[in-house]
């Protein structure tokens, strides 16, 4: 009686170890093919791929796509969670502007990006620096500079730099962050981007240069569709004194603020109240010295914010400060200092294999890197 009822203990105690070990050994190999999933290199999946055999760009993505969204994963959650309670109250809402807001009570000085490293000894050796605004969904446009005018910056005298606001929208940051990675060419600021933050996005650009690069001769201020002839802009520089306490660019005489409060232009009398603006030079590119790039700082902040960046600082800040305007017909020329990069494009720069070989290259390197 004794012995069957001791068999079929140890039957029931083999049952209960085999119930707990086979949990036991799945949990085991599910971490273990998890890991090769989640924390080998893709780099070295990479190698492998290429050794084996040529693999498509796609195939690629694929192997930089899963290793992303395996990295994000942590701190996804709580940076999702931010977000949404972000983008229901900040974007497009903050204060009326069209009241009359200082521009010290809407911006936040710092960024996110520090990036030192573009101008080295605060730009002592620099003789210009470049800054590109551009917004934070344009990676193409900012790849198109680079590829394009943008190689000038190899040069240990010439600095360039794109200039973004921030987003709430994640996928965007994490391309960014990863853009970022294989430049370190991007300053983002602490204000949202959007167009009608234009001018904090200028003063972003005053407070950096003033912060990281005062000693470098001259500043010229751009966008990412524009197509700037370096040499001559060089050769524009070679002419000027850094000294002089003035703005170089295509100079916009007696405008009128727009008054029709639905045009995107509009400006209040409560922000703006003579009827004409001060001469300034206009947004797609113009020149300064970086050493006034302070005293442009710090009254900007204490002017009444409006969204049109290129009236604000270089019409009524710096008629403010008595510093000059000054035109200069190489910003007018069509064949100028600058103009639309998509002309430049279409003519010596699209054309031929050099082009497309440095974009292949360009696209290779971005997915090895990552
Ligand atoms: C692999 O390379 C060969 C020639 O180098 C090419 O013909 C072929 O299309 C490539 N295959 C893939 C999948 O890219
Ligand atoms: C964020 O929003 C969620 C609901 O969407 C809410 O429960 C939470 O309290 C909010 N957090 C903050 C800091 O406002
Ligand atoms: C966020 O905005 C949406 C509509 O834009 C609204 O339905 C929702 O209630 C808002 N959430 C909060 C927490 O205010
Ligand atoms: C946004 O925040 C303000 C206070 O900061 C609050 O009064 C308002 O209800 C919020 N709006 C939404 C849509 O959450
Ligand atoms: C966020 O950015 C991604 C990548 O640029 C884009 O595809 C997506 O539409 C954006 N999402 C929103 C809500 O704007
Ligand atoms: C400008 O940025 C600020 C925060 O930096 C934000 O509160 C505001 O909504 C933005 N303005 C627009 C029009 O997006
Ligand atoms: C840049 O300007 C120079 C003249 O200074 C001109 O010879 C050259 O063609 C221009 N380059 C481009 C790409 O426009
Ligand atoms: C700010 O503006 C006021 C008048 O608008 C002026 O008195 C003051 O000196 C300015 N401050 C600075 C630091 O420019």
């Amino acid at each position: 009686m004794g012995v069957p009822w001791l068999a079929q203990v140890r039957c029931l105690h083999l049952a209960i170890f085999a119930l707990a070990v086979i949990p036991l050994l799945l949990c085991l190999s599910y971490f273990n093919t998890n890991q090769l999933h989640t924390t080998a290199s893709p780099l070295r999946t990479y190698d492998i791929r290429l050794v084996q055999g040529n693999t498509s760009l796609s195939e690629r993505s694929i192997v930089v796509g899963t290793h992303a969204s395996g990295t994000s994963e942590a701190p996804q959650p709580v940076a999702a969670s931010h977000q949404t309670n972000n983008t229901n109250n900040t974007s497009g809402q903050g204060p009326d502007l069209t009241r009359g807001v200082a521009a010290e009570l809407i911006y936040e000085a710092g960024h996110v990006d520090v990036n030192s490293q573009i101008c080295p000894d605060l730009g002592k050796n620099i003789k210009l620096l470049i800054t590109v605004t551009s917004a934070p969904s344009h990676e193409s446009a900012r790849l198109a500079v680079r590829e394009t005018w943008g190689h000038f910056a190899i040069r240990k005298d010439i600095a360039i730099a794109f200039m973004l606001g921030a987003t709430s929208n994640q996928t965007l940051n994490d391309k960014i962050d990863k853009e970022q990675s294989l430049y370190g060419d991007i300053i983002r600021g602490k204000f949202i981007d959007t167009y009608d933050n234009l001018t904090l996005k200028t003063i972003s650009m005053l407070e950096w240069v003033d912060n990281y690069c005062p000693k470098a001769s001259f500043v010229l201020k751009t966008d990412d569709d524009m197509f700037i002839n370096v040499s001559r802009l060089l050769a524009f520089i070679a002419k000027h004194n850094p000294e002089q306490r003035a703005i170089y660019g295509r100079l916009a005489k007696k405008w009128k603020p727009i008054r029709n409060k639905k045009s995107k232009y509009y400006i209040s009398p409560q922000q703006y109240k003579p009827s004409t603006f001060p001469d300034f030079t206009t947004g797609p590119a113009y020149l300064l010295p970086a050493q006034i790039s302070k005293d442009l700082y710090v009254a900007a902040l204490n002017h009444t914010y409006f969204k049109l960046e290129d009236v604000f600082v270089t019409g009524i800040v710096a008629n403010g400060l008595k510093i000059k305007r000054i035109h200069a017909p190489e910003f007018l020329n069509k064949k100028g200092i600058f103009y639309p990069l998509q002309r430049a494009k279409r003519n010596q720069y699209t054309h031929g294999e050099k082009y497309r070989t440095i974009r292949s290259m360009e696209k290779i390197t971005r997915h090895c890197k990552v």
